[in-house]
């Protein structure tokens, strides 16, 4: 981050510090509750400055969703499907030998304004819950696309990631993250990074059902099952729906072939390739494991996994929402 950056950062160390706190996943890691959400005071610092800095333009494009929901391969959809007069698919494409995530800003990070990687683009992405966002995006009527997973297998993702992110950022304390029974304890809790996970999906499908036309709410189980239907509704929303010549061509098809796990997950600078985070190198295939629904049962057992899928019904009842 620039110095001017740093010095605005420094006026959100009180209103952080004030926030209660909670050492659960990682013990010198705490996470701060901030509008009824968790969240570590490096994401908030960089959240508040977005609530108080960011300026959206109408025509900007958020990525939203929580941890470990499948936003890898929603980003790479989005970034194919939006550049695709731009660049080709099978050749110049910047996800060709950029991390999707390094391809669009990320809104918590302070250096948002900055370039990315990649070209400029009308895309952003965030964690933030819908809450949570900077109000000039929702009065710009931005639109927002979200992306939600069974909740089963979003803690087992997220379990098999965070050791993975402490190993580059603390190598050598990736033993002290939790057991996954203690684990999956917090994230009955609601406790951990942008949780609880049902009030960050309630967010936006509330809001997906008030504002349709402004916000896409997608599950990545229909994501797998449903992909064709799915990429044609995306660039409808994206304002750059498929020519009938493109359909002609394969064009979707080509897209949801090379977003697909095998084929990303296979990509040079996604297995051997890094990236920066701060002051720490990230390596990029830590967003790769395995790509599939219904992993959970191999980590957690059918009483683990009935009992939040009790804890996701009573909360999102009424909702007309259902996992
Ligand atoms: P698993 O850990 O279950 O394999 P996020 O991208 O939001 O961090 O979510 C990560 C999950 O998406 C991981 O799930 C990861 O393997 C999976 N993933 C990454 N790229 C994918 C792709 N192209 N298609 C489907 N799933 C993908």
């Amino acid at each position: 981050a620039s110095k001017t950056t740093m010095e605005s950062l420094e006026k959100y160390k009180d209103e952080i510090s004030g926030l209660p706190r909670d050492n659960g996943w990682i013990p010198w890691q705490p996470l701060c509750l901030y509008k009824g959400f968790w969240l570590y005071p490096y994401f908030l610092q960089g959240s508040l400055q977005a609530r108080d800095h960011f300026e959206a333009q109408p025509s900007d494009v958020f990525i939203c969703s929580s941890m470990k929901t499948g936003s890898t391969w929603l980003k790479s959809l989005c970034f194919s499907i939006a550049t695709r007069a731009q660049f080709d698919i099978d050749s110049t494409t910047p996800l060709r030998t950029t991390l999707p995530h390094e391809c669009i800003p990320f809104l918590e990070y302070c250096e948002y304004y900055t370039a990315p990687q990649g070209p400029k683009t009308s895309l952003f992405a965030s964690h933030l819950p819908y809450t949570c966002l900077p109000k000039s995006i929702i009065d710009s009527g931005c639109k927002i696309v979200y992306i939600c997973r069974d909740p089963k297998d979003t803690f087992v993702s997220l379990w098999h990631f965070l050791p993975k992110i402490v190993a580059t950022m603390a190598p050598g304390q990736e033993d002290l993250v939790v057991s996954i029974e203690e684990g999956f304890e917090l994230f009955c809790k609601g406790l951990f990074s942008y949780g609880p996970y049902w009030d960050h999906v309630l967010g936006y499908w509330k809001a997906s059902l008030e504002r349709p036309d402004k916000i896409l709410f997608f599950k990545y189980e229909d994501l797998k099952k449903k992909t064709e239907a799915c990429v044609r509704k995306l660039a409808d929303f994206l304002e750059c729906p498929f020519s009938i010549d493109e359909e002609k061509e394969g064009a979707v098809q080509k897209i949801i072939k090379f977003c697909s796990f095998e084929s990303l997950s296979n990509l040079e600078v996604n297995k051997t390739g890094k990236h920066v985070r701060g002051d720490d190198f990230v390596e990029n295939n830590i967003f790769f494991r395995k790509g599939k629904v219904g992993d959970w049962r191999n980590y957690l057992s059918a009483e683990m996994g009935e009992r939040l899928d009790n804890i996701m019904e009573e909360k999102l009842s009424g909702s007309g929402l259902t996992f």
